[in-house]
C-alpha cells in the first residue's frame, strides 16, 4: 500500500512519481481513505514543482477511470464533441451540437456550469423553460440513437474523482497549471465517449489564458492528452478580447444562438461555429476535407436542418421548443443604452469586466447556492475597430433593478481612442494533431 507522507515527500523534494503510484493516491482519495489535507499538499507541492508528461497522463487516466465511460459504438455512427476553455458570450455549443448531429455525428455533449467571470452551456440552456440537464444513463442513450444529440450536465457518475480534486483545487490555489487542467478537461470528455474532440482555447482578456503562447502550449497537450487516450483531437486557439458576438446571458444568448440557426446572427458567432464543426466533422470520418465539412456545416443551418434538430432536442428533454424557436423567452424588465463618452475608434474592451459584471448583476454565480437570473445580461453593440461618435450607443444593458454603477463599470469597459485600430483576427492558432506538437 502506499504511503501519502512518502508520496508527499517525492514530490516536495521535485521528483517524478511513478504512475502506479499517483494513480493509487488518487482513487485512494476518491473512496474517502486519503484525507483532503494531504492531498491539498500534494496539489501545493505540484503546483510548484510541476508534473511532466507521464505523470500528466497518469492524472488523466486515474480521473477517468474514477468514475464511468461511456461508449456510444453500438449505435453504430462516429461521435464528437467541442469543449471551450471558457469565455464570454460564447454560445457556440447551443449551435454547434444541434448542427454537428443534423449532418450525422452523434454529439453527446456533458456540459458545465458557469465558472468565474465565464458563462456556463448549462445555464444557458435552462434558461428555456423546462429543459432537463439530467438525464439517466440509459435516457442519453435513447435521445442520441433518435436525434444524434444530447446536452446534460456532468452528474455523479463521470470522473467524479475530478470533482473532488477540483473543488480542492478551488480553495487552495491551484487550478492554474497546463499539468491540472488538461487531466481534468480530458478525462470528462474521454467519458463522454465521444470519439472525436475539438478544443476551442480562448486567448485574451476574458479567457483564462491570456497570452498566445499559454493557449497554445495548453492547446496542444490537450490534443495530445487526449489522443494518447484514443480520442482523434484538434484545436482552435481563438480570440477572447472581446465578448463573441452581441449577447451576453443566458437567455439573450439562447436567443442569438437560434439567430445563427436560422442562417443569420452575428458573423462571428457563425464564423467560430462553422469552424469548429468542420473539425469535428473532419476528425470523426464524416467528411475528409475541412473545406468541403465547412460547406455541410453552413448548409445545414442555411437549410433549417440545424435548427430542426434543436428544436427536437430540446422537446426530447422536456423544454418549451416553441418558446425557443421563437425568441419568446423572458426578458429583463430594464432595458438601458450605455453611451459612448467620447468619440474615436474602439480599441480595447476589457471583457472580464463585462463578463464579472453581467454574474454580478444576477446572470451568473458568487456563491454556490445562487440563483440564476436567465433574464438579465447585455447586448454589445460595437466591435473593436469600429468609429464611435460621442453619445452613441455601445451597449445595452438587461437589468432586473436600477443599476447605476453597471452602467458606470460597462461605459470604462470601453476603450475608445482618438487612433486608428484593426479587426482583431478570430482564431489565432490551430493545432491539428500530435505531429503538430
Ligand atoms: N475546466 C475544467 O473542467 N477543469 C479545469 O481544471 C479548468 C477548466
Amino acid at each position: 500500500v502506499l504511503d501519502p507522507r512518502a508520496f508527499l515527500r517525492e514530490k516536495r523534494e521535485g521528483r517524478t512519481h511513478a504512475p502506479e503510484d499517483l494513480r493509487a493516491f488518487i482513487s485512494a482519495h476518491a473512496r474517502g481513505d486519503i484525507p483532503d489535507y494531504q492531498v491539498s499538499a500534494w496539489l501545493m507541492a505540484s503546483f510548484l514543482n510541476g508534473l511532466d508528461e507521464s505523470e500528466t497522463d497518469a492524472l488523466t487516466q486515474a480521473l477517468l477511470h474514477s468514475g464511468r465511460v461511456f461508449d456510444w459504438k453500438d449505435l453504430g455512427r462516429p461521435s464528437a464533441d467541442k469543449h471551450s476553455t471558457g469565455g464570454v458570450g460564447d454560445k457556440v455549443s447551443l449551435i454547434l451540437a444541434p448542427l454537428v448531429a443534423s449532418c450525422g455525428v452523434l454529439v453527446p455533449m456533458v456540459s458545465g456550469r458557469g465558472l468565474g467571470h465565464t458563462g456556463g452551456t448549462l445555464d444557458k440552456l435552462e434558461s428555456i423553460p423546462g429543459f432537463r440537464t439530467r438525464l439517466s444513463p440509459e435516457a442519453m442513450r435513447s435521445q442520441l440513437d433518435a436525434l444524434g444529440v444530447v446536452m446534460v450536465g456532468q452528474g455523479p457518475d463521470l470522473a467524479p474523482a475530478d470533482g473532488k480534486l477540483y473543488a480542492l483545487r478551488d480553495v487552495t490555489s491551484t487550478v492554474e497549471r497546463d499539468y491540472f487542467i488538461v487531466p481534468s478537461i480530458v478525462s470528462k470528455k474521454i467519458a463522454e465517449g465521444a470519439g472525436a474532440l475539438a478544443y476551442d482555447v480562448k486567448c485574451g482578456n476574458g479567457a483564462f489564458m491570456t497570452t498566445p503562447e499559454a493557449a497554445t502550449r495548453l492547446a496542444r497537450r490537450l490534443v495530445r492528452t487526449s489522443e494518447r487516450l484514443g480520442a482523434r483531437a484538434a484545436a482552435r486557439v481563438t480570440d477572447m478580447n472581446q465578448p463573441l458576438g452581441i449577447a451576453v446571458g443566458n437567455a439573450l444568448e439562447v436567443i442569438e444562438s437560434v439567430e445563427v440557426l436560422r442562417g443569420g446572427g452575428p458573423a462571428d458567432v457563425r464564423e467560430l461555429t462553422l469552424e469548429l464543426s468542420a473539425v469535428m466533422l473532419r476528425l470523426a470520418g464524416a467528411e475528409p476535407d475541412h473545406a468541403v465539412a465547412r460547406g455541410r456545416a453552413s448548409r445545414a443551418l442555411d437549410s433549417g436542418a440545424a435548427l430542426e434538430c434543436f428544436g427536437k432536442m430540446v422537446e426530447a428533454q422536456g423544454g418549451d421548443r416553441r418558446a425557443a424557436e421563437e425568441s419568446r423567452l423572458a426578458g429583463a424588465p430594464l432595458k438601458v443604452p450605455v453611451t459612448a463618452p467620447v468619440s474615436g475608434t474602439l480599441v480595447g474592451v476589457d471583457t472580464f469586466a463585462l463578463g464579472d459584471l453581467v454574474v454580478g448583476i444576477g446572470g451568473g454565480r458568487r456563491s454556490k447556492e445562487d440563483l440564476v437570473d436567465p433574464r438579465v445580461g447585455m447586448r454589445v453593440l460595437r466591435r473593436i475597430g469600429d468609429r464611435i461618435r460621442a453619445g452613441e450607443p455601445v451597449a445595452e444593458l438587461h437589468l432586473a433593478s436600477p443599476d447605476e454603477s453597471a452602467l458606470e463599470r460597462t461605459r470604462r469597459a470601453f476603450v475608445i481612442e482618438d487612433r486608428a485600430c484593426g479587426a482583431p483576427e478570430l482564431i489565432l492558432a490551430s493545432v491539428e494533431s500530435a505531429t503538430d506538437c
